[in-house]
């Protein structure tokens, strides 16, 4: 039983207690169900009031039954909330702190509705690339009004019942609450108040129109085609809430079920609920339950201030955590705290930040040059220069100075992570914590886990992980973890595609119409061409087989390091970021190819993005078979978050996926037998061929 039936007096009280949110599963649908029967077969019952226990009203679909046959099984949502129109004693819905999806759409199916202050209303089923699918585009423009209704289910936002409650006209809240504490109380009441009420009000009922008519309808279009990009959801928004002012009531459901059904078998919306349950999943690590005991973060220290101590530094202040930097000179921290202090003033400046909040930031911030200073940190992240002899020095330093029982954690985006580890006598104590530039924009933190890393020391980087608002995946060791081993492969296939034929800018255009924020040529001109040359140089002397296209070297060596220096694979005018074509690059890679024989051929777009998505697939497999990453989802978390790729596409294994592992590994072969490229490089990961012989997927 997931709701409880208590009667008060004459007033039946039917409580969703499904935790956390009371997602409308299988079992608390039957119960809202027999609970409605219930109380109109018990003459003693004049009303009943449906509410929810604990932190919710209710959060919509149980997503623990997503795509299994529980979710859609009878009673479904629609013959709940049919139940609830039906029933012959009057229903009030009482809402407090969260009424989204189907809990708000089974708040509509009732007569009346009551909301404490504070409560989040919302349809956010846009942003799983759907439209609400149990009756909200028919029932909540009845309601709200056209206009406001659609706000809310093109955006998916949540707006507080306070606010709603505030629209002129508006019929979804019969009453505010004084208080969510009051709210059951106030509920029994009003419902007594309307029991004998007769005809009941059913929203079905109400009118749904716009003063402008068609002409609104156009205006909405025009503004969800800017926004809505590579998702059609949104203007199926406008459609079905356009039908519901056009078409009778039951045909507009019988509409907004036809897009709904249509629009869950989009690769769009496949590609957000699989990223929806994928940053749940990336959250846990099979063998560190919930319950694992954490430390307490108090206080963290960062040692460098230069680009990634500063952005990582002000995650913390941004969460009202003191932050100690230590630098080696004090000319190092006045800049980097110039930095942090310029960014946080541009925000100001914007609006985005007040004043007050500012002060309270940069007074959380002390720096200094003295290891004892820190000493006493709960937290110490070290992000010195990328260059092992450095690192050991810092450790050996820490593991002297820092308390017992501090965490150490280590910015590397490519060193091992285990040698970081042995340089101290508790490597229990070290991880990884694997931030992105600009460290306190971007959304992905690498938690690296070494091999003697404690489950506490993970189960509490974790936590404090969302407590910066970042999304967390765990990596293995392994050179470049998750996210930059990937990308070596697509790096060597870009530079492979130069060599047989095609340009930066085509390479670069072909991908980011495939949807990426920014091809790798003008990405690399972005973060610094001289980054990469420095990892190739030490790659060269451990992996020394290791085929690459020599361009990228050769535009290091005229000193082309991107944007930094004004040219990099694109010139680029002074003060400005736009990528110009250059043609001495251009010479360059000639110049190149003929050193090397090659005769150059024409390049498909598509082959382009093959080769470079593709890459990334199997290398992923490989990381996935190796227990570096615990599952494939988290990869596809790591390339979104953290690589621009393009979420309509889900990331690159469901990617993978949606166009059938078998084409994948088609496409592999064709690629193997092009002789000039490194035929070793496209020999299918042994976990991308067994999936693709068995006709499996990697979700
Ligand atoms: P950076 O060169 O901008 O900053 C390094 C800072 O560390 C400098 O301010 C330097 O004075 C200071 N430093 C060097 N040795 C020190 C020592 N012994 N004690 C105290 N301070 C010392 O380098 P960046 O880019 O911030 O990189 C730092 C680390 O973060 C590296 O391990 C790098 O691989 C990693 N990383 C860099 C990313 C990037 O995009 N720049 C992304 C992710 C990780």
């Amino acid at each position: 039983m997931t709701a409880e039936y208590k009667v008060h007096g004459d007033v039946a009280v039917i409580t969703m207690n499904n935790p956390p949110v009371n997602g409308l599963g299988y079992a608390t649908r039957t119960a809202i169900a027999d609970g409605v029967n219930k109380a109109n077969a018990d003459a003693a019952v004049k009303a009943i009031v449906i509410t929810g226990a604990g932190k919710a009203f209710s959060g919509g679909a149980d997503i623990k039954e997503f795509g299994s046959p529980k979710a859609t099984a009878e009673p479904n949502l629609l013959s709940v909330i049919l139940a609830c129109e039906n029933s012959s004693k009057p229903i009030v819905a009482a809402i407090h702190s969260v009424a989204m999806g189907g809990g708000l759409e089974l708040a509509l199916g009732c007569h009346y509705r009551i909301a404490a202050p504070g409560a989040n209303i919302a349809l956010p089923e846009v942003k799983l690339g759907l439209i609400p699918g149990a009756g909200g585009t028919m029932r909540l423009p009845r309601v709200l009004g056209v206009e406001p209704a659609l706000n809310m289910i093109v955006s998916g936002e949540p707006v507080k019942a306070e606010m709603l409650a505030q629209l002129p006209g508006q019929k979804l809240f019969d009453k505010m609450a004084s208080s969510a504490e009051a709210l059951q109380e106030e509920a029994i009441a009003f419902a007594r108040s309307v029991a004998a009420t007769r005809p009941l009000p059913l929203v079905r009922n109400m009118p749904s129109k716009h003063p402008l008519g068609d002409a609104y309808f156009q205006f909405a279009r025009n503004m969800v085609k800017g926004m809505a990009k590579n998702f059609p959801a949104p203007a199926k928004c406008v459609d079905a809430v356009e039908a519901s002012t056009k078409k009778k009531f039951d045909e507009g459901m019988a509409y907004e079920r036809e897009i709904f059904t249509a629009l869950m078998f989009t690769p769009e919306s496949r590609a957000l609920r699989h990223l929806f349950v994928a940053e749940r999943a990336a959250s846990k690590i099979a063998d560190v339950p919930d319950d694992t005991p954490q430390r307490e973060i108090k206080s963290v220290a960062v040692i460098g201030a230069g680009t990634m101590g500063g952005g990582i530094s002000m995650n913390f202040l941004n969460a009202g955590i003191p932050v100690t930097i230590l630098e080696m000179k004090q000319e190092a921290l006045d800049r980097g705290i110039a930095t942090i202090r310029k960014n946080y003033e541009g925000q100001v400046k914007k609006g985005k930040l007040k004043q007050d909040k500012y002060d309270q930031r940069m007074g959380l911030l002390k720096t200094t040059l003295s290891y004892e200073d820190i000493g006493q940190a709960d937290l110490v992240i070290e992000a010195v220069f990328e260059e092992m002899g450095v690192k050991q020095k810092v450790f050996e330093k820490l593991d002297e100075v820092m308390k017992k029982g501090a965490i150490l954690a280590s910015n590397t985006s490519t060193l091992d992570l285990d040698k970081i580890a042995a340089f101290t006598k508790r490597p229990e104590d070290v991880v990884g914590l694997h931030f992105f530039s600009p460290a306190n924009v971007m959304k992905l933190l690498e938690v690296v886990r070494g091999k003697k890393t404690g489950k506490d020391v993970l189960a509490t980087v974790m936590a404090l992980a969302k407590k910066i608002k970042k999304t967390a995946v765990v990596s293995g060791v392994t050179d470049g973890f998750i996210g930059n081993r990937m990308i070596e492969q697509y790096s060597r296939q870009a530079g492979f595609l130069l060599d047989e034929g095609a340009t930066p800018q085509q390479v670069d255009r072909a991908i980011e119409k495939f949807g990426f924020a920014m091809g790798p040529f003008r990405m690399g001109d972005l973060a610094g061409n001289d980054i990469g040359w420095a990892i190739r140089k030490r790659r060269a002397q451990e992996r020394p087989n290791m085929l690459y296209s020599r361009t990228a070297d050769k535009l290091c060596e005229l000193g082309r390091f991107g944007q930094k220096t004004g040219a990099g694979w694109y010139d680029y005018q002074a003060g400005k970021r736009d990528a110009i074509p250059s043609k001495l690059v251009e010479d360059m890679i000639v110049e190149h190819r003929k050193s090397l024989g090659i005769e150059p051929r024409k390049i498909s777009d598509e082959e382009i993005v093959q080769r470079l998505v593709f890459a990334l697939v199997n290398e992923g497999a490989r990381i996935v078979e190796e227990g570096i990453a615990a599952r494939a989802s988290d990869i596809d978390m790591v390339y979104i978050t953290g690589y621009g790729f393009p979420i309509h596409r889900g990331g690159p294994m469901l990617y993978a996926d949606q166009v059938g592992l078998f084409n994948v590994v088609q496409a592999m072969k064709r690629f193997q037998a092009n002789p000039r490229d490194d035929a070793q490089f496209w020999e299918p990961a042994p976990l991308l061929l067994k999936l693709a012989s068995e006709g499996k997927t990697f979700s």
